[in-house]
């Protein structure tokens, strides 16, 4: 069946890259990628596939945009489009509504924020299909993305305007901060004396078999470890041998064990090895 209408990408980046070619293999045509520098569309549009060409912010005239670029940036390369009938954003944190308030020119705003990431273009098109995406806005833009989260075989998850922030921070929570840990965790086996490549594949198995056990049953079946059996004294000597360690590490273990003892608590810790593990969470130096 023919396509009916043209989709642009204002942005040639990550997302636009991964969400282009994942579109366009999957049987929508994107005509255009638009990007300040005209090498940078050109790789894009080789990487997309089909027939995009490679243009300028303001040269975009397609039917439907997806803008893609950083969120403090969505306004801005929104102004610079031609009148369109639906734009979406790429953005977890804001609502696609931010454009009818802040633009106003298209006839339908809205977003589809993949709820994935996208260290690379080729990362990113390899784990999009499948992923879930929030999708909100003016009822055919939202019905646009939609239809590609559905094309993607996504899970939509339709997050309300003033819940975007919240529903951003859940995302980072699992995505970016999960690194954070992870790195903070090799950090400290590099201080052990094991080098970094060695502390990636020691940890990877205990590190994938928690996710996978906390994804699959819940985290209050899945905690294991010295907070959730009551270990005040495992806990407190952790913390007194991190002592050396930089303050953001001291500070992510010790929000971390706090979490971890409001499950163990959630689980049925009796309340007095609740306020053990606690007073050897907040254990000073000495
Ligand atoms: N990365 C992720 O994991 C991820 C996941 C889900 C959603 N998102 C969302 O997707 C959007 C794009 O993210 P991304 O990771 O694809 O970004 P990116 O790789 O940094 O690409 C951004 C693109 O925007 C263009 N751009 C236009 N105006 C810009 C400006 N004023 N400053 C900087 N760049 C500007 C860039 O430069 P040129 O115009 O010069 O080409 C580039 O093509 C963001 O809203 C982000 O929140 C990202």
């Amino acid at each position: 069946m023919t396509q009916s209408f043209t989709i642009g990408l204002a942005g040639a980046g990550n997302v636009a890259q991964a969400l282009g070619r994942c579109i366009e293999e999957r049987g929508q045509r994107v005509s255009a990628v638009a990007s300040r520098s005209h090498a940078r569309a050109r790789e894009a549009a080789r990487f997309i596939g089909g027939d995009a060409r490679p243009v300028t912010y303001e040269q975009l005239a397609s039917d439907r945009v997806i803008i893609a670029v950083p969120d403090h940036a969505i306004v801005e390369v929104a102004r610079h489009l031609k009148p369109v009938s639906i734009v979406l954003h790429t953005s977890g944190a804001f609502s696609g509504m931010i454009l009818r308030e802040q633009v106003g020119t298209a006839a339908s705003y809205g977003s589809l924020h993949p709820l994935q990431t996208f260290p690379t273009p080729s990362d990113g098109y390899r784990t999009l299909p499948g992923c879930a995406f929030a999708v909100d806005g003016e009822p055919d833009a939202r019905a646009w993305a939609i239809e590609i989260a559905t094309l993607m075989e996504g899970l939509v998850l339709e997050i309300p305007s003033s819940a975007r922030a919240l529903y951003h921070a859940a995302a980072a929570m699992a995505s970016n901060h999960l690194t954070a840990t992870m790195d903070a965790a090799i950090e400290t086996m590099v201080q052990v004396g094991i080098d970094a490549t060695t502390a990636r594949r020691a940890l990877a198995n205990l590190s994938r078999a928690a996710l996978e056990n906390t994804l699959r049953d819940g985290a209050t079946a899945a905690l294991t470890g010295p907070v959730v059996r009551g270990d005040a004294e495992t806990v407190a000597r952790h913390v007194e041998a991190l002592w050396n360690s930089p303050a953001t590490i001291q500070g992510l273990y010790r929000a971390a064990a706090g979490h971890a003892l409001e499950i163990a608590r959630r689980r049925g810790l009796p309340p007095e090895a609740v306020d053990a593990v606690r007073s050897s969470i907040g254990h000073a130096h000495g």
